[in-house]
C-alpha cells in the first residue's frame, strides 16, 4: 500500500474507527474479545466495547508467532477496512536469550556488541510477531534509589546517546518494510523520568529548560537523529505539566523544532493519569489535553474511545488532530509492511530455530563478560588459581535471578547459574557451595555452613546482590546498602582470613564500603543475564580479563546522592589551592567524591598512561587540534583499556561541568604492548546550552584530560580561538 493509498484509507474511515486506531490494548481484549473473563486489574473495568477492539490499533504485550498469526487472523476477518494491528512489547535488554541490564550494557562501553545484542533481540522478537519493542530506554540517570537505573545506560549523555544510537540501529536495521528480522524502535520516557525527585519513581521533575536540554535531551535526540520510529512520554511532570499532556514539550519541541513525526504513545495509563497529576478534571480534559500535547496512542486506558467523538462533536477538538494522528499510525503499519504481509516475521517454524539460538547466547556471555566491572583486586587475588579450591557462598552462588527485570520472554531456569557454570568447568570435589544467607534473612546454622565450606577452601566466592525484584519500576529504596543479612554473612566468612572474592548481583549502584572493606578482590556483576554463570567463571578463573568501566558513580553513601562525575564546582570547592579548611562545600560526616567515580574499572593487568601532547594549545573553529596519549600494558595479561576523554571549559557564560566526557576508544593490548591513540578536538565539540538557550561554545581557556577513568587522567590546556583567531 502506498502513502496516498493509506490516506485513502483515511477517507473511508468512520470517526469512530480512527479514534479506535488510536488504542492501544494489552492481549487479554483480543483472545477472549468480549469475553471479559480473561481480563483482571485495572482493566477489567474499562468500558471498551466490541466495536473499541475489532477497530484497535495495537496490542501491547503479546508476542509468539502462533499467538500474533491467530489474533491478527481474527482481527482481520472483524475489522471491516482490513487494517492490521501492530504488535507493541518490551523488549529491553533480550527477547528470551537475555542480556546483561542495559546499566550493565553502558559498562561495557562497547557500543557494537550493544548493537548486536539489539539486532539479536529483534531477531527472536520479530520471528515471535513483535513489530515496535519499547526500547532503548535513554533516561539520565544520576539517583540510585530510583529503582529504574537499571534500564539506563547511565549518568552521561554523551555515553547514553552513543548507546542509544547503537540500540536504535540494532533494533531497526537500515530496512524496515523488507527485513523481516528488524523491529520498529521507540525511544523512551521522554523527557527526564530518570530525574525524579528523592529517586522515588513517578515522582516530580522539575529542573530548567537550560539544564533539560543540556543534559537530559540529548540522548532522545540522538536515538531519533538514528531514525527511532516512535517516543514514548513520561510519567513524570515537566516543568510542572505531566509530560503526556505538555503541548511545549511534546508538539513544540519534539513535533515541530526536531521535526519528528513518527507515532508517540503514551506510558501505561499515563493519558488518565492527567487527572491524579493535577491538570484534568475528568477523562474528557485528559483526553483532550493529550491528544492536543499530540499524543497519538493511549496506552490502556479509554479516555480516547470514551470522549474524543463528543469533543469533536462540541467543537472542542479538531477532526485534523485525530486524521493526523491516525496517518502516523497507518504509516507506521506501511513502513512496516503490514498492510503487504500482516503477519510480518511471525514464522512459527523459524521460531523454534531463531529464539534461544546458541549463537544468541554466545553474544550474551561476551556481553555480559564486557558488562562485569572488577572494582578491587588486593594481592592480585583474581584471576584464581585454576587449581585453588573454592568455597562458593552466598544467595547468588546457584541462583538463577540473574535476568534482571523487563526480562520479556527470558526464562530464569535457561539462565547459567554460578554453581552450573563452576560444574561445567570444575570437578565438583574442587569447590563447595553453601547458601550462606537468602537475599534478605540469615540463621545461625547458614552461616554455619557458609563457614565450614569456607575453612576447607583456599579462595571463598561471595555471591551476594538484590534480587530482581528489588529494582526495576516502582523498585526505588533508600536503604541502598545490602541487607544486612547478607553483610552478616560476609563479615563472619571475611573473620576467616582466607582471600575472599566477592561478586555482586544488583540493578542499581550499591552503598558497598561494608563489602568493599571485607573482601580482597570485588566483581560487580548487575544482573547478567542468560549467560552470566558462564561469563563470570570465564572472569574469575582468567579466560577473560574484565574491561568494563562504571557508566554510573557508586556513592560511598545514600546522603551523598545525587553524586555524579560532570558536576559544578561551586564556589568554594573542598580542596582547592586556597580553600578554606571549614567553610567549604562539604560533608561533616563523608566525603564529597563517590566510593567509585563514573568510567572506573581496573583489569587483570595494568596500564600506563603517558606523554599527553596536543598538536597546537590554540584550537580556532573550524579547524581541530589532535589529543594523543600512549598507553602501555605494563602487566603480564593481554587487556583492553577503555581510554576516556574529557573536556573542562574553565569559564563560560553558564558555569561548566568539572569535567565532560567527549570520546572515548577500546585499546586492546598484549604484555607489553603500547598503543598511540589520538583524538581529534573541534570547536563543535565544546557547545553547550547558554542562558538565551542558544547552542555555542566560549572562546577562552579549555582543560583536556585524558585516562582511565573520570578522577584518573593526565591533562593540558589549550585555548579556544574567536572566530579570525583572536582569543578571548
Ligand atoms: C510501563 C513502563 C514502560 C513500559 C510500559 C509498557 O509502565 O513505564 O517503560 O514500556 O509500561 O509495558
Amino acid at each position: 500500500m502506498t502513502a496516498s493509498s493509506y490516506q485513502h484509507l483515511l477517507a473511508d474511515m468512520t470517526l469512530q474507527e480512527k479514534i479506535s486506531q488510536l488504542v492501544q490494548l494489552a492481549g487479554p481484549f483480543f483472545k477472549g474479545s468480549t469475553e471479559t473473563g480473561h481480563i483482571t486489574g485495572p482493566m477489567a473495568e474499562m468500558p471498551i466495547t466490541e466495536n473499541h477492539i475489532i477497530n484497535a490499533g495495537s496490542v501491547l504485550g503479546v508476542s509468539g508467532a502462533a499467538e500474533v498469526r491467530s489474533i491478527q487472523k481474527k482481527h482481520l476477518e472483524q475489522n471491516r477496512l482490513g487494517i492490521p494491528l501492530l504488535f507493541m512489547a518490551d523488549i529491553i535488554h533480550g527477547y528470551k536469550t537475555i542480556f546483561p541490564v542495559p546499566l550493565a550494557i553502558g559498562c561495557s562501553w562497547d557500543l557494537k556488541l550493544a548493537k548486536r545484542s539489539a539486532e539479536i533481540a529483534a531477531r527472536e522478537s520479530s520471528v515471535s510477531g513483535v513489530h515496535v519493542t519499547f526500547a532503548p530506554m535513554v533516561d539520565l540517570v544520576r539517583d540510585p534509589r530510583w529503582g529504574r537505573v537499571m534500564e539506563s545506560t547511565g549518568e552521561d549523555s554523551y555515553l547514553n546517546s552513543a548507546f542509544g544510537r547503537a540500540f536504535v540501529e540494532g533494533f531497526q536495521g537500515n530496512d524496515l518494510t523488507n527485513n523481516l528480522e528488524s523491529v520498529a524502535a521507540c525511544v523512551k520516557h521522554f523527557a527526564a523520568y530518570g530525574a525524579a525527585e528523592g529517586g522515588r519513581d513517578y515522582n516530580t521533575v522539575d529542573m530548567s529548560e537550560r539544564e533539560l536540554r543540556e543534559s537530559y535531551l540529548p540522548a532522545y535526540k540522538a536515538a531519533l537523529d538514528a531514525g527511532c520510529e516512535m517516543v514514548m512520554t513520561a510519567f513524570n511532570t515537566v516543568d510542572g505539566i505531566p509530560a503526556t499532556g505538555n503541548k511545549e514539550l511534546m508538539r513544540d519541541l519534539l513535533r515541530e523544532e526536531w521535526g519528528f513525526d513518527g507515532v508517540l504513545i503514551s506510558d501505561w495509563g499515563a493519558v488518565k493519569e492527567l487527572i491524579p497529576h493535577g491538570v484534568a478534571e475528568n477523562e474528557k480534559e485528559a483526553a483532550l489535553k493529550a491528544l492536543t500535547a499530540g499524543v497519538d496512542i493511549e496506552m490502556m486506558t479509554e479516555c480516547y474511545v470514551q470522549h474524543l467523538e463528543s469533543l469533536v462533536a462540541e467543537g472542542l477538538l479538531k477532526i485534523e488532530l485525530i486524521d493526523e494522528a491516525v496517518l502516523r499510525i497507518l504509516a507506521l503499519k506501511e513502513k512496516l509492511g503490514l498492510f503487504e504481509n500482516p503477519f510480518r516475521g511471525a514464522d512459527i517454524e523459524l521460531e523454534k530455530e531463531i529464539v534461544g539460538h546458541a549463537d544468541h547466547r554466545q553474544a550474551a556471555k561476551e556481553l555480559a563478560a564486557k558488562s562485569t566491572v572488577l572494582l578491587k583486586n588486593n594481592k592480585q587475588t583474581l584471576p584464581l588459581d585454576k587449581q585453588a579450591k573454592v568455597a562458593l557462598i552466598g544467595p547468588f552462588a546457584e541462583s538463577n535471578d540473574l535476568l534482571g527485570p523487563w526480562s520479556a520472554l527470558g526464562a530464569r531456569e535457561e539462565a547459567v547459574t554460578l554453581r552450573q557454570a563452576f560444574e561445567q568447568i570444575r570437578p565438583v570435589n574442587t569447590f563447595t557451595v553453601a547458601e550462606g544467607s537468602s537475599i534478605d534473612q540469615v540463621s545461625k546454622e547458614q552461616i554455619a555452613q557458609a563457614l565450614a565450606a569456607a575453612a576447607d577452601a583456599d579462595v571463598v566466592v561471595m555471591a551476594l546482590g538484590e534480587s530482581s525484584n528489588m529494582s526495576g519500576e516502582a523498585c526505588s529504596r533508600t536503604n541502598i546498602q545490602l541487607p544486612a543479612p547478607q553483610i552478616e554473612l560476609l563479615q563472619a566468612v571475611a573473620a576467616l582470613k582466607k582471600p575472599v572474592v566477592t561478586i555482586l548481583f544488583n540493578g542499581r549502584p550499591l552503598d558497598i564500603t561494608n563489602v568493599v572493606s571485607h573482601s580482597d578482590a570485588v566483581l560487580e556483576a548487575w544482573f547478567p543475564g542468560s549467560e552470566g554463570g558462564n561469563a563470570l567463571v570465564d572472569l574469575l578463573f582468567g579466560e577473560i580479563n574484565p574491561s568494563g568501566k562504571l557508566s554510573m558513580s557508586f556513592p560511598s553513601n545514600v546522603g551523598q546522592v545525587p553524586v555524579y562525575y560532570n558536576h559544578f564546582n561551586t564556589g568554594r570547592p573542598k580542596g582547592a589551592p586556597d580553600a578554606q579548611v571549614h567553610y567549604v562545600s562539604q560533608y561533616l560526616d563523608a566525603p564529597n567524591k563517590p566510593l567509585f567515580p563514573f568510567g572506573f574499572g581496573l583489569s587483570y593487568t595494568h596500564f600506563n598512561y603517558e606523554e599527553l601532547k596536543l598538536s597546537s594549545v590554540e584550537l580556532s573553529p573550524g579547524s581541530s587540534i589532535q589529543a594523543t596519549i600512549t598507553v602501555t600494558n605494563s602487566g603480564d595479561v593481554s587487556g583492553e583499556e577503555i581510554v576516556q576523554l574529557y573536556i573542562r571549559d574553565i569559564a563560560g557564560e553558564i558555569v561548566r561541568p568539572m569535567k565532560e566526557l567527549k570520546d572515548f576508544a577500546r585499546l586492546a593490548l598484549a604484555p607489553g604492548e603500547s598503543k598511540e591513540i589520538s583524538f581529534s578536538i573541534t570547536e563543535e565539540q565544546l557547545r553547550y546550552h547558554h542562558k538565551d538557550l542558544s547552542f555555542k561554545s566560549d572562546p577562552g581557556a579549555f582543560e583536556l584530560f585524558i585516562g582511565s577513568s573520570s578522577e584518573h587522567t593526565f591533562s593540558q590546556s589549550f585555548i579556544l580561538l574567536k572566530e579570525g583567531g583572536q582569543s578571548k
